[in-house]
């Protein structure tokens, strides 16, 4: 069955008291947005509709930066739930596959949940997504019929005796999209909020005699972000889920709940990560790394055997080959560090190749900033990089070369040669007594004067 997502995200969400829109409020270092495309992925949709809003154009280019396929359609004025949906009729034309709903500030359905819809759809019309509530609150009540999906009641509009009904509405709704379109079409707005409410389908869909259901996910799944307290909940809920994954792959947490991950972080196993490490997006580690304490990674590849930190910073673009070495306060930043090369001391690499087995000393800093452009420092094999080494780029050090502590290094040193470019040490015998001498004079006489 061909799958489309509609995915609503023009609303305001006022109560975020934010300018940004509240779909592109992150967790996990992901737009909630992107979380919802991410789970509605799981059914290999063949087209997906954002309906955007608010912040339409920022909403857009986040949707689009991650899957470019996705189309946009434009709800300028938010009248209801139902109202939303039909905005994405033309980009839909012409399509007669499954249709589902999401919401883009509810980021955590799971792939087995919206598997066991598709699977109730096979059955029913039109399936909607419910939770056993804690706590039902305002959200709209699902009125069952045994196995059947009578109607959905909106708190608002409810009876006492629907307000007391715990089965409620996440708002995912699965049905063949030309249908959903025509049962929206029968939508008004004769109700408490004056909006087109999705959830009148269901009745409608009834007096069509055309079967509904719904089937019940863990209410965590539903989690909608409408605050900011609702998006740190989203994200320690995020967070505990993701140590559980790691460690339940096979992962070492020393410390788990110490551990921040992003959307994307893909760890191996037998890895160790050990206490307070941050893992931005874009971070691959590969099975048997070891990354150590207070740690910063983002869009860098670690790869088997390599140590890194305590307290190193990886940065985007930092390609680390196998049994590398990265060290206390080191910054690494687009560099390709080949195999058993280490920096192990206060230093800062970026946009730089260093070849298998190189040492670069404490303290060395590629100069790769001109103050306009970026420039390449190349560092071949086996080379040794003396303490405090300024490598100027452009500059190429050759396989086997050495640079002496200290150097400022502008041109490039062939291979197997040593390069020092540091002022001759003068060594006058008998001079520091006497400056000692000098200036402890002064001191003395600069207090007496000051009394
Ligand atoms: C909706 C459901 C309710 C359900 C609850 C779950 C309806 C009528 N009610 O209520 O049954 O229990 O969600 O959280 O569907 N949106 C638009 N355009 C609009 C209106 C809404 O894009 O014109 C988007 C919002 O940005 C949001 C989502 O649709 O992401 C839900 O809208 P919201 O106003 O939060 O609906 P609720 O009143 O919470
Ligand atoms: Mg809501």
């Amino acid at each position: 069955m061909s799958t489309a997502l509609i995915i609503l995200a023009a609303g305001q969400g006022t109560r975020m008291k934010s300018d940004r829109p509240k779909v592109l409020h992150e967790v996990a270092g992901a737009p909630l947005l992107v979380h919802a495309m991410k789970a509605g992925a799981a059914l290999s949709p063949d087209r997906t509709v954002i309906v955007a809003g608010h912040g339409a154009d920022e909403v857009a280019s986040a949707a689009q930066a991650h899957d470019d396929s996705v189309a946009i359609a434009l709800q300028s004025e938010q009248k209801g739930t139902a109202h939303a949906v039909a905005q994405a009729r033309d980009a839909l034309a012409g399509f007669d596959g499954d249709a589902l709903v999401l919401y883009g500030d509810t980021p955590f359905i799971s792939p087995e949940t919206l598997a066991r819809m598709a699977e109730a759809r096979k059955s029913h019309d039109v399936v909607v997504l419910g939770f056993e509530a804690a706590d039902p609150g305002r959200y709209g009540r699902l009125v069952m019929e045994g196995g059947r999906l009578d109607r959905i009641v909106e708190f608002k509009d409810a009876t006492e005796a629907e307000k007391a009904i715990t089965f409620c509405n996440s708002g995912v709704i699965a049905a063949a999209a030309p249908r959903l379109f025509d049962l929206i079409d029968a939508v008004g707005n004769d109700n408490a909020s004056g909006e087109y409410y999705l959830t009148d389908i269901i009745g409608l869909a009834r007096d069509r005699s055309l079967s509904a259901t719904a089937i019940a996910c863990d209410e965590a799944e539903t989690l909608g972000v409408n605050s900011r307290v609702d998006l740190s909940a989203a994200e320690a809920a995020f967070q505990a889920r993701a140590r559980t994954a790691a460690l339940d792959d096979g992962v070492t947490l020393v410390a788990p709940d110490t551990v921040h991950f992003a959307h994307d972080t893909v760890i191996g196993r037998d890895a160790v990560i050990e206490q307070n490490v941050v893992f931005g997006p874009g971070v691959t580690v590969e099975s048997g790394a070891q990354i150590r304490a207070f740690s910063h990674l983002e869009g860098c590849h670690v790869a088997r055997g390599a140590v890194i930190g305590p307290y190193a910073r990886l940065r985007p673009g930092a390609e680390l080959a196998e049994d590398t070495r990265i060290g206390n306060f080191v910054e690494v930043k687009n560099a390709v560090i080949d195999e058993g090369a280490k920096v192990n001391h206060l230093s800062y690499i970026g946009d730089a190749h260093l070849g298998a087995g190189t040492n670069i000393g404490a303290g060395t800093i590629t100069c790769n900033y001109d103050g306009v452009m970026k420039h390449h420092t190349e560092i071949g094999r086996n080379v040794f990089i003396g303490s405090n080494t300024m490598l100027v780029a452009p500059v190429t050090i050759g396989d086997d070369a050495m640079t002496g502590s200290g150097s400022v290094i502008t041109r490039d040193v062939p291979e197997g040669a040593l390069a020092v470019a540091r002022a001759d040490q003068a060594v006058k015998p008998g001079m520091a007594r006497k400056l000692f001498e000098i200036l402890k004079f002064k001191k003395a006489k600069r207090q007496k004067e000051a009394g």
